[in-house]
């Protein structure tokens, strides 16, 4: 049995932007059904007792909680790393101040692009671009740890060389290059989202060229779109096997997308222990390690290094959550995601649907 080494704390899901890319389930959590400070802090310190290093607090944008310095000073005092990921929407002087106190460690800002009016297009959110350059600037003041994230699909993959250079002035030691991936609202977005092959491997150029210029100044991760891979990633590190996700309402879960699957059940933190659920459940148990696997996982080379590929992309796309990862070449049924690419690559960008909830 391992242990956990990350939680994701999902402290809300409302949230002031609207991107078309949210990876958040369909069915989101209203402001009434979050989880409370007291379970928080409880849940907080459960996690670290099972060997949880650090918390990513996560959301929708976690700002919109009145008690998130109370949530990060849990989560010090129970000996985590803390990780704000956050729009920057509502990060003041004063906010960031107050969660400096409360024992923050690192902030990680999402941006949609560098040129403004589009980026705030993207995200619906008018200013918001303004907004986040001021909190980096902050955020470097303050002396903290300070990641960005950019999330690339079609309409701003072409500007990823002034993105880098941003992440640069903005003073950032790490920038997260991380392609749309198509679960959630993303996937009802997909055909307008979507690159072109040619325009991802002109991207991935990019990226190696800065990580050696950029050696020793920036860190950049590539987080590279699925459906051009062969493979698919390890989602999560394996199911049950690295993170545990906490969803607004207390359902602790083993991947931010697994409540999207329909015939699961998954315990509530309200009613049992982080360490119960992490051991006993049979939501985390179900595809853990490989003896669920069907061929041609089963017996591949690969089975404990990509564990499958991700459940929830499998019940998307095919309808069943215990199949091969559709994305792998050797999966049966990945003609699936050939015909998507041919299809949404080139097809005329739609204009967005966009949602919101509580912003
Ligand atoms: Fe991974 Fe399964 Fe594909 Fe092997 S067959 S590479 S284990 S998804
Ligand atoms: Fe659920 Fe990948 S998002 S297993």
């Amino acid at each position: 049995m391992p242990s956990p080494i990350g939680l994701l704390a999902e402290l809300t899901h409302r949230c002031p932007l609207g991107c078309p890319y949210c990876s958040n389930p369909l069915e989101l959590v209203r402001a009434g059904g979050e989880l409370d400070t007291k379970t928080w802090t409880r849940v907080l310190q459960e996690a670290a007792d099972l060997g949880v290093l650090h918390v990513h607090l996560s959301g929708g944008e976690p700002l919109v909680r009145t008690d998130l310095a109370e949530i990060v000073n849990a989560a010090h005092i129970a000996g985590l790393y803390t990780n704000l990921i956050t729009s920057a929407v509502g990060l003041t002087p004063q906010r960031l101040s107050e969660l400096k106190g409360a024992g923050l460690d690192h902030v990680q800002i999402s941006i949609q692009g560098v040129e403004p009016a589009r980026a705030d297009a993207i995200a619906h959110f008018k200013g918001g671009m303004k907004m986040k350059r001021e909190a980096a600037r902050l955020v470097v003041h303050e002396g903290l740890a300070l990641t960005i994230n950019a999330v690339m699909h079609r309409e701003n993959i072409a500007d990823l060389p002034q993105i880098i250079d941003l992440a640069q002035e903005w003073g950032a030691g790490r920038l997260e290059v991380a392609h749309v991936q198509y679960h959630g609202w993303a996937l009802a977005n997909r055909a307008s989202l979507m690159p072109s092959r040619e325009d991802f491997e002109r991207a991935a150029s990019v990226v190696d060229e800065a990580k050696t210029r950029l050696s020793g100044d920036l860190v950049i991760d590539h987080v590279i779109p699925d459906y051009y891979a062969e493979r698919p990633k390890a989602c999560m590190g394996g199911w049950g096997r690295q993170v545990i996700v906490i969803a607004p309402d207390g359902r602790a879960l083993p991947c931010h997308a697994a409540a999207s699957l329909p015939e699961m059940i998954f315990a509530n933190v309200r009613s049992r222990s982080l360490s119960d659920i992490w051991r006993e459940d049979d939501a985390f148990a179900k595809f853990r390690g490989t003896e669920w696997m069907p061929k041609p996982c089963r017996g591949c080379d690969r089975a404990e290094i990509d564990w499958g590929g991700c459940r929830c992309q499998a019940f998307a796309l095919i309808g069943n959550a215990a199949a091969t990862d559709p994305v792998c070449t050797l999966s049966p049924d990945h003609a699936i995601i050939s015909a998507a690419i041919a299809k949404d690559e080139a097809a005329p960008s739609a204009p967005y649907r966009f949602r919101r909830i509580g912003g």
